[in-house]
């Protein structure tokens, strides 16, 4: 039976895999985190490129017949290259630019990203399209991925380390904010908290994955892929430790 593969440098990639599970509930899944590597926001394309390749064979070898690339740093670096060597569709991550573009009322909007995903090509191109029309402005959620691998998703520390990445964002007039990567929706508790407390202008956060998970969708029926599976379920692997892994999925499924 055909399997969707999912691989993020950790935890990430787990908030697309909620929004999937929505939209295809009966399918088998197995995710890979690479969270012995994690994060790969300040890691080289080249480093990337080749734990993507490692990473994805094993997938495929596990009867993977589509993979999510459930993260935006890594589909900035290796999504070109992993569509060149394997014969398998891939799916990946894209900051929401666009939709932020035509929502906002300020006029500006801010990133969130890591560096990766911010230096990228990907983001860089998308990025040009709107910024004649809208202020776009950008900021690593410094601290951000660390949070989410330690699970840490409420309380002051969460709190002190978003607040130094919005505030200048929001300060600067933001009223739409994109999450551009996988891990900052696990944070949107404490972000909507701290953007409260910082200005008393509503502020819209955006997160991709609803539309990546329709996307899923729209790959999975073009290439004649039966999504569902007698025996629906997840298979997680970890090249770290699973414990935060498993008490995020046990949040939602
Ligand atoms: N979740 C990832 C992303 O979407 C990677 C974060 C990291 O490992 O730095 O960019």
């Amino acid at each position: 039976m055909a399997k969707i593969g999912i691989v993020d440098s950790g935890c990430g990639g787990l908030s697309v895999y909620r929004e999937i599970l929505k939209v295809l509930p009966h399918s088998s899944y197995i995710y890979y985190a690479d969270n012995a590597n994690c994060p790969y926001g300040e890691k080289s394309p080249q480093f990337i490129i080749g734990r993507m390749n490692e990473i994805c064979s094993l997938l495929i070898s596990k009867g993977a017949a589509v993979i999510v690339v459930a993260c935006n740093t890594a589909t900035s670096a290796a999504i070109a290259s992993l569509r060149e060597s394997f014969p398998i569709p891939f799916v990946g991550m894209e900051p929401a630019v666009k939709p932020a573009a035509l929502g906002t009322r300020s006029g500006v909007i801010g990133v969130l990203a890591t560096e990766g995903t911010l230096k990228g090509s990907k983001y860089l191109h998308n990025k040009e399209l709107y910024e004649d029309e809208v202020q776009i402005l950008e900021h690593a959620g410094l601290g951000f991925v660390e949070l989410v691998e330690r699970g840490v998703l409420c309380g002051s520390e969460a709190e002190s380390v978003v607040r130094s990445s919005l505030a200048p964002l929001l300060e600067a007039g933001a009223d739409t904010i994109v999450l551009g990567c996988t891990h900052y929706p696990f944070l949107l508790p404490v972000m909507q908290k701290v953007a409260a407390e910082l200005t008393p202008n509503p502020v819209r956060f955006i997160d991709p994955s609803p539309a990546v998970a329709r996307r899923l969708v729209d790959v999975l029926r073009a290439e004649h892929i039966e999504p569902e599976d007698p025996r629906p379920g997840l298979e997680l692997l970890c090249s770290g430790s699973r414990e935060v892994a498993l008490r995020l999925l046990g949040q939602f499924s």
